[in-house]
């Protein structure tokens, strides 16, 4: 028997939650569409809906009076092998995971699929996900131990992501060691609190942000997994950033062993390029968190220190190490997690309950609610941050053309692997300004630093020009 509410107690449901024009095509739809709207009303969170957007509404920036810069971890800092090796032992004894939130739509890049189905690297034209897959199975070669994978889809993207995991058989790792599951979704509402209908029988629904990923770990059964095989610290990662270091052993040394950390949360931060670049930043206020850039005021994102340096310069690369503990404290609430809903005003086309008729909105019309993830650093006891090379560790893609876009990705990712293959000794061919004069590209199965080059240094010299694959 289905546990689908029946219509009577829908619509006394939606009368007391003032949102009766859901049923308004009722009578118009056959039965497939009525019990699948019944369906979808019933996952709504009608109840919750007005406290959730009066908690968008009001929720408080901080003062630019009440914030501080914040004191980041350098990695050349003078217990960084202590670190190391607390780190290192936590993965060879497989208390970590690695996860990565891939929901998004990619829109700004233009590219229809998955974002982390996007060529990213300059020579192979390596997909996104295998990057990562590549760079998981190189660790697990390395410590000698398996390190499960959480990839966070969306409705929009789930089906198709999986297909191409599925093409690629897994990247060469076993099936089973990758866990797929779907975020969540939250209705899109008038400005007076209205959901809209996307269809006659359908809500109109929003992805609920990166943070919804807390609470889908969660319902996914994702946590009590990690939990039962004895994972402690989840590597959280983006999809638009080919250069990451998905494990990153002192990192998560420093995570779990710093002094003023409780292996909670931790996040790596670059210095800003510029005060205008498009990054949250960390900042205290009292408590660590993320200044979205599009929230800085100008006073806070332009401010300078005594030798001109940007003031509030730790630009967050959305790389953090999560307790597993600490998400499951973090969901344990009647909404899935206590992380505040943001709003933001945009477009979103709806059909008219009382005309029937798809509207294109020419302005914004609607309320869409997300969470950040970040906004858990705020929650988190004695949160660290590591300052890391921009180089080393963020090569963006976000845009189709100009910053942050596949070209400039690929740059800074052949600069990475120039910067490795002389670390190592290797001769790099260049022009008479010092600059590499070859495309290199180092599969992470090839090499996870200098190090691994230096031990096993290319076969043949790379020639003037020359487009490599290591
Ligand atoms: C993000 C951060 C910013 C940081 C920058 C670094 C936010 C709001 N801002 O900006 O602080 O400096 O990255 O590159 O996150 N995603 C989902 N589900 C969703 C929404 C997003 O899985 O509902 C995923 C995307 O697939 C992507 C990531 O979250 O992997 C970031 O989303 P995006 O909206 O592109 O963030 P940015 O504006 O680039």
């Amino acid at each position: 028997m289905s546990n689908t509410p029946t219509l009577a107690e829908t619509r006394q449901r939606l009368e007391r939650t003032g949102q009766q024009h859901l049923l308004a095509f009722w009578d118009r739809l056959d039965e497939p569409r009525r019990a699948a709207l019944l369906a979808s009303v019933s996952r709504l969170p009608l109840e919750h809906l007005d406290s959730m957007l009066s908690q968008a509404a009001s929720l408080a920036k901080p003062a630019a009076a009440d914030i501080r810069p914040v004191r980041p971890y350098l990695r050349a800092m003078p217990d960084a092998e202590k670190f190391r090796s607390i780190g290192d032992d936590l993965v060879r004894r497989g208390k970590v995971a690695a996860f990565i939130v891939a929901g998004g739509q990619g829109t700004r890049l233009g590219w229809r699929g998955p974002k982390g189905t996007y060529p990213a690297t300059p020579v192979a034209g390596k997909p996104l996900f295998r990057v990562f897959a590549e760079q998981i199975l190189a660790a697990e070669r390395a410590y000698g131990v398996r390190i499960p994978w959480f990839v966070m889809t969306s409705e929009a993207n789930h089906d198709e992501t999986e297909r191409f995991f599925e093409d690629n058989r897994w990247f060469g790792r076993p099936r089973g060691d990758t866990m797929l599951f779907v975020q969540g979704m939250v209705p899109s509402v008038s400005r007076d609190g209205k959901v809209l209908l996307d269809s006659p029988h359908e809500p109109a629904l929003n992805p609920d942000g990166h943070g919804g990923s807390l609470k889908a770990l969660r319902e996914a059964g994702a946590l009590d997994h990690m939990q039962s095989s004895g994972i402690e610290h989840l590597c959280y990662f983006q999809v638009d950033n080919p250069n990451v270091h998905v494990i990153d052993p002192l990192f998560l040394g420093l995570h779990v062993a710093a002094p003023d950390s409780s292996a909670e949360m931790s996040s790596k931060s670059v210095l800003k390029r510029d005060v205008t670049e498009k990054v949250g930043v960390f900042v205290k206020a009292p408590r660590l968190t993320v200044l979205e850039y599009s929230d800085a005021p100008r006073e806070i994102s332009e401010a300078r220190d005594a030798d001109g340096g940007i003031l509030y310069g730790e630009g967050s690369i959305a790389i953090h190490v999560i307790g597993v503990e600490f998400i499951r404290k973090l969901t344990d609430h009647p909404l899935g997690s206590v992380l505040p809903w943001h709003r933001a005003i945009k477009k979103v086309p709806f059909v008219d309950p009382s005309t029937g008729e798809r509207v294109e909105p020419a302005e914004a019309n609607a309320i869409k609610l997300e969470s950040f993830v970040f906004d858990a650093l705020h929650e988190a006891e004695g949160p660290v941050v590591l300052r890391t090379d921009r180089v080393e560790e963020f090569a963006p893609i976000k845009n189709a053309t100009g910053e942050d876009s596949p070209a400039t990705s690929k740059a800074i990712q052949v600069e990475r692997a120039v910067r490795w293959l002389r670390e190592a000794g290797i001769p790099v061919p260049c022009h008479a300004n010092g600059q590499a004069d070859c495309t290199v590209e180092i599969s992470p199965l090839t090499a996870r630093g200098p190090e691994d080059l230096r031990r096993h240094p290319p076969s043949r010299p790379i020639a003037a020009g020359a487009e490599v694959l290591l």
